[in-house]
């Protein structure tokens, strides 16, 4: 199914729940009524075409064809990938950890396996906030920057980040959700399923779903955002050899 503009948002998220993610990263609150994508959108100051750019982009993926995301400009692209940070750090990684730690109340003190586990993710997190600072502190600042001197037509190319090219920073763009395939796969394998079987798939059924989000974030970076930049780097670099 391809959302468009004319259909009623509460038909678009009944369709596919995991689009209420993308909706809270565009920052649009519930309560749609029965308003249109378009009429939500334009209540809230989200450009219509982008969001439905995003939205698709879920089930289609000829629409991460970073081309077509030309047609808007770079910074919104970086909200939202920010927007999903936030949720991930602030809420979705806790969420997690705590379901995790009541584990370990209710099994036996000498239970290994969920020490383990919890091992792991601690682990894992601190990947995942360095990943993030990363992204953050540098390689999206980067990005703002160069785009500044494309829209100002620089003819000197040269930004104030530690990196000169953003192949540099995708080089070390490693993968975090690989990570989250492992940690899946420990507790499928070797947990036997502990006082609370409930809670148990609740929590693979979370870790699941952060995989899934963050491998459609992953995407975005990946196939979106660094070719898009690789041609701002073209850009100017073409506007220097004019000079
Ligand atoms: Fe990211
Ligand atoms: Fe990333």
């Amino acid at each position: 199914m391809q959302i468009t503009e004319d259909m009623k948002m509460v038909d678009v998220v009944q369709h596919d729940i995991q689009l209420l993610a993308v909706i809270q990263r565009f920052e649009i609150p519930l309560g749609f009524k029965e308003r249109s994508v378009a009429e939500v959108c334009e209540a809230n100051d989200v450009n219509t075409a982008f969001f439905l750019q995003i939205a698709n982009s879920f089930h289609d993926k000829s629409f991460l064809n970073w081309e077509k995301f030309k047609a808007f400009p770079v910074e919104w692209i970086i909200t939202y990938l920010r927007n999903a940070h936030r949720c991930y750090l602030d809420y979705r990684i806790p969420q997690i950890e705590k379901q995790i730690e009541s584990f370990e109340k209710q099994v036996d003190k000498d239970e290994q396996n969920v020490k383990l586990l919890l091992g792991f993710f601690r682990k894992y997190i601190k990947e995942f906030n360095t990943h993030i600072e990363q992204e953050e502190a540098n390689v999206f600042p980067y990005i703002l920057e160069l785009n500044e001197l494309v829209k100002t037509k620089s003819q000197n190319g040269k930004t104030k980040g530690k990196k000169t090219s953003i192949k540099e920073y995708h080089e070390e763009h490693n993968s975090i959700e690989e990570s989250l395939f492992d940690l899946k796969n420990i507790l499928l394998k070797y947990l036997p399923p502990p006082v609370n079987n409930c809670l148990y798939n609740n929590l693979i059924f979370d870790i699941f779903r952060l995989e899934r989000d963050l491998l459609d974030h992953a995407e975005i970076e990946e196939n979106v955002l660094y070719p898009l930049v690789n041609e701002m780097e073209q850009t100017i670099m073409s506007n220097s050899k004019g000079e």
